[in-house]
């Protein structure tokens, strides 16, 4: 009896122990994952930083190496953890699994280390198994943080945009269940909600305008309910009614036809928003908005309250000292992203003249370009460099040529992503090292590059530079998402890096001066002979400028195959490697004149070779002397 009941005293307890091995060992190894991630990122970040600590060439040199070593072991780590959160991903979690995922993607988003494909990839697991279980405050934060990475850093197409709108109607819809959400800083969400689908949502697509004024008078109901007094927030909802209420002005102001308008008493609304206005913090900018309403204001006079308020952020912004907390630094980069984004809305639906609107755009974009190069490295995120390609597609109307697009382009965007920009300089400096060789060796070839209408050298020479250094610009939308993560690419990822071709064009628009490089930026992953590459449905044989895509392709093809430092992803091969393998695919990728020339030319081998190593180490000491902060 006593050794039966010491039997199944042990058996028993053999199963709880076995079994709360298995749980220690699943919730430990994700817990495990996400911690690795997490240091992973902020040991990058202090590497990137240290970037900037060292003045002499030789010891930056050698903190450069180090980084680039240290990058690349955080990246075949950081792919290896994805692989094992992957894994997990695709079976059913059980309750600590759940946990551990929920608690380990938190932390990523607290420290504000986003990696939003693999977040977003999470939350979809996380979502039906609370959803079941009724976690409202859990579901709270799941659906929040899938708006806020797609709201803040992927802006994509339709798809994200029905996603979101999606998510925010799941928040508002948890105040049913306000009672039951333990603090106000949760239950504020639901609120935010609200602004989002009355404020941003219709910022992004007009096909939203319709819901404006229902969501407005559902929230203003809510904000009534019996709920709210019981928890005691009826002050916080006032407040927060205040500011629903500027939103929905922002809205009329913006995206509301007058037909639209009309449905609700604006006039009324005004009124009684106007006497709430005076303990709001945003008193200037809605007397502006109101005085707007009221015809009591022209176009430039409103131009000089919005430049008023983005004076006031842009004064605040200047006195950071940078030792602020993260956060401190992303309200003020958001007021004055927001409010940079709201001049140029206005701007184009303005009455000033050309040129004012242009000085007025010049002002904003400089005001904006000297803020963000005094981010601090480690302080600088994906959220910045977002933000500036949205501020560069806003301008883009105002600024017409093509220099002052390059400058602003430089300004804003490509100094605070430095692979893009080294790439970019490097494939100027390399497609011109070909091209000077060519020329002086007066080879046939450059009667092709004539052929496109060049009157003489110097002029052939500024096209084939510019068109390299735009020929990824592209990239610049994606890079903080993509090309800057430190783990490899998932297929979707990699299929968005492949629409940068397409992207580039979006970036400039529809200006003519940009035209002559439509087809570098477009076609310059498309294969020489045109059967390969992409994007497809561009067909570079048929392109004018064939011959200089033609040399653009093979220095692309040298910088990105020899940078073993700067690409986190890069095998780092050598530049003679390289050269083999333009060899193999001359006349199928590559043109086979441009590499027999290259390859005949021992000088020039010369040359390109010294270009991939210390040629690239100079280049990228330069550039970061130009960032010194
Ligand atoms: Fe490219
Ligand atoms: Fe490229």
């Amino acid at each position: 009896m006593k050794s039966a009941l010491g039997a199944d005293f042990l058996s028993s307890y053999d199963i709880i122990i076995s079994g709360e091995a298995i749980y220690m060992k699943t919730y430990e190894e994700i817990r495990n994952c996400f911690n690795a991630i997490k240091n992973n990122i902020i040991t990058c970040n202090e590497l990137d930083s240290d970037m900037f600590n060292y003045r002499t060439y030789p010891e930056w040199l050698a903190v450069y190496k180090k980084r680039s070593m240290g990058i690349r072991e955080i990246y075949k780590k950081n792919t290896e953890m994805v692989e094992i959160i992957n894994e997990y991903l695709k079976k059913d979690l059980n309750d600590e699994e759940l946990l551990a995922f929920y608690q380990g993607y938190r932390e990523l988003e607290d420290r504000n280390l986003h990696d939003s494909y693999l977040i977003i990839s999470i939350i979809d697991k996380l979502i039906p198994p609370y959803e079941a279980r009724h976690d409202y405050e859990k579901l709270l934060h799941l659906y929040t943080d899938s708006c806020y990475e797609l709201g803040c850093f992927l802006r994509l197409d339709d798809k994200s945009l029905e996603r979101l709108k999606k998510d925010l109607h799941r928040i508002k819809n948890l105040r049913f269940h306000y009672k039951e959400l333990s603090s106000i800083r949760e239950r504020r969400l639901i609120y935010v909600a609200y602004y989002n689908l009355i404020k941003t949502l219709p910022e992004y697509s007009p096909k939203y305008n319709e819901d404006i004024i229902p969501m407005f008078k559902e929230a203003k109901a809510f904000y009534q309910t019996e709920d709210i007094k019981l928890m005691g927030d009826q002050e916080f909802a006032r407040h927060e009614g205040n500011l629903l209420n500027i939103m929905l002005l922002h809205s009329f102001m913006y995206y509301l036809d007058d037909g639209l308008s009309q449905q609700m008493e604006y006039t009324d609304l005004i009124d009684e928003i106007k006497d709430t206005f005076e303990d709001e913090m945003d008193t200037d900018l809605c007397n502006a908005v109101l005085n707007y309403f009221h015809d009591q204001m022209n176009d430039e006079e409103f131009v000089y309250y919005l430049k008023n308020y983005l004076g006031f952020y842009f004064g605040e912004a200047n006195s950071l000292t940078f030792n602020e907390s993260f956060d401190e630094i992303f309200v003020k980069a958001e007021n004055l992203f927001n409010t940079a984004f709201m001049f140029y809305d206005f701007l184009c639906h303005s009455y000033l003249s050309e040129e004012d609107r242009k000085r007025e755009s010049v002002f904003v974009t400089e005001a904006i370009a000297s803020f963000l190069k005094r981010i601090p490295q480690d302080k600088y995120n994906i959220y910045f460099d977002e933000a500036a390609s949205t501020l560069i597609r806003k301008a883009a109307p105002f600024i017409k040529t093509i220099s002052e697009k390059e400058r602003l382009l430089g300004d804003i965007l490509v100094k605070n992503q430095p692979n893009n920009y080294i790439h970019a300089k490097m494939v100027e400096k390399l497609s011109l090292g070909i091209l000077d060789y060519l020329n002086r060796a007066n080879d046939l070839l450059l009667n092709q590059f004539y052929q496109i209408g060049f009157n003489n050298y110097n002029e052939l020479r500024d096209y084939v530079a510019r068109g390299a250094r735009l020929h990824d610009l592209g990239k610049s939308l994606s890079t903080g998402l993509i090309t800057q993560q430190i783990r490899s690419l998932t297929p979707y990822e990699y299929s968005y890096v492949k629409m940068h071709p397409e992207k580039g064009l979006s970036v400039v628009g529809k200006d003519k001066e940009f035209a002559p490089y439509f087809d570098i930026m477009i076609g310059h992953h498309k294969d020489y002979d045109g059967k390969n590459g992409y994007p497809l449905s561009f067909d570079n044989t048929k392109s004018k400028y064939k011959i200089v895509i033609d040399l653009i392709r093979i220095a692309d093809a040298i910088d990105a195959g020899t940078d073993v430092y700067g690409r986190n992803y890069s095998t780092g091969k050598n530049f003679d490697m390289i050269l083999a393998e333009l060899v193999k695919g001359e006349g199928v990728k590559y043109n086979p004149y441009l590499v027999e020339f290259i390859k005949n030319h021992s000088d020039l081998l010369n040359e390109l070779r010294y270009a991939t190593i210390d040629g690239r180490y100079e280049l990228i000491y330069n550039s970061y002397l130009k960032q010194e902060r």
